[in-house]
């Protein structure tokens, strides 16, 4: 699997990752996640993301049940929600995740969204805090548009801002106009979620769906694959699609590891345009 260093980190994390919203369910659906995220592991997909907000926090029970006796190979990423973001609440939140995915540290701490009623700073000390307290390596934020993403860099203190995680998938490409060269410049890395958009991946009869299987084809991979290759193809770029079947863990790990063409690539550009007007950044 490959692996790129995170923003400015020295820390090289795998491209794409594991995400784990709504991986929760019956008996057997948790014990076919499980399988799977140990799987995804096995296949380099070290880098897994989760959230507090997940099942109410079930599934950083999952993941920690996942990763048990493998805490040192992964990545992990988990998210304080908005309405846990004062101060004492994050702290509480960071400590109360780590409880549920039994283990000591979180590579990655993330703000899920930005709160309409907490100041970023409040938010950020407290990320800090983690941060010297040795619960958190790096810290983060997500769905933050240009203006909210600068603005919490400002409240920063003593740390840097190390991710920004976004909607990214070919039917929502609006990051690329002035996030992602944001980003770029100011060595943050983009880990962009829903790559195969929460599950409006497009249908094999649409014409974007049908340019992919062309390229797809060629290169004797599938469509996902293909969208997957293109989506990791700037060097900031990380993704993280759900991987709750191990049969998901398997195919998605091929879409890395080779190249698109310039011919591929401009196919899909035309298929997937970046919109030519600045939009509103999108969450789901
Ligand atoms: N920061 C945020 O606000 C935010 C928001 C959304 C998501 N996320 C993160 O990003 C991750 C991915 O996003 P997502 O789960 O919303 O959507 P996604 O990964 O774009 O799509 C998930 C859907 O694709 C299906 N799928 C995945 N791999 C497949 C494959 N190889 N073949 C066929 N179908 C496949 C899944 O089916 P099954 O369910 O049947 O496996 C599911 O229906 C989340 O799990 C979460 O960790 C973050």
């Amino acid at each position: 699997m490959l692996k790129r260093k995170l923003g400015w980190t020295d820390v090289e994390v795998s491209v794409i990752g594991q995400g784990t919203w709504m991986i929760e369910g019956d008996q057997s659906t948790e014990r076919l996640a499980v399988e799977a995220l140990r799987l995804g592991l096995d296949l380099g997909f070290t880098h897994i993301d989760t959230a507090e907000m997940y099942g109410n926090g079930h599934v950083e029970e999952l993941v920690g049940e996942a990763i048990a006796g493998r805490r040192e190979e992964v990545f992990l990423v988990s998210k304080v929600l908005p309405s846990n973001a004062s101060y004492e609440r994050t702290l509480r939140a960071c400590k109360q995740s780590l409880k549920r995915l039994k283990t000591d540290w979180l590579d990655l701490y993330l703000l899920h969204w930005p709160s309409s009623s907490i100041p970023i700073g409040e938010t950020m000390r407290a990320m800090e805090k983690l941060v010297a307290e040795g619960l958190v390596r790096f810290i983060g934020v997500s769905n933050f548009d240009v203006e909210e993403l600068k603005e919490a860099e400002d409240s920063l203190r003593n740390e840097r801002m190390a991710c920004e995680q976004v909607l990214y998938h070919l039917g929502y490409r609006g990051i690329e106009r002035r996030l992602l060269p944001y980003c770029t410049e100011h060595g943050i890395a983009v880990v962009g979620y829903a790559p195969f958009g929460h599950g409006n991946f497009p249908s094999p009869q649409s014409s974007g769906g049908r340019v992919l299987a062309e390229i797809a084809k060629r290169h004797s991979r599938t469509p996902r694959q293909v969208a997957l290759n293109f989506l990791t193809r700037h060097r900031c770029i990380f993704t993280i699609p759900k991987n709750r079947r191990s049969e998901r863990a398997g195919e998605n790990s091929g879409g890395i590891g080779w190249e698109l063409t310039e011919d591929d690539v401009a196919a899909i550009n035309q298929a997937f345009p970046v919109p030519d007007h600045d939009v509103p950044l999108e969450m789901i």
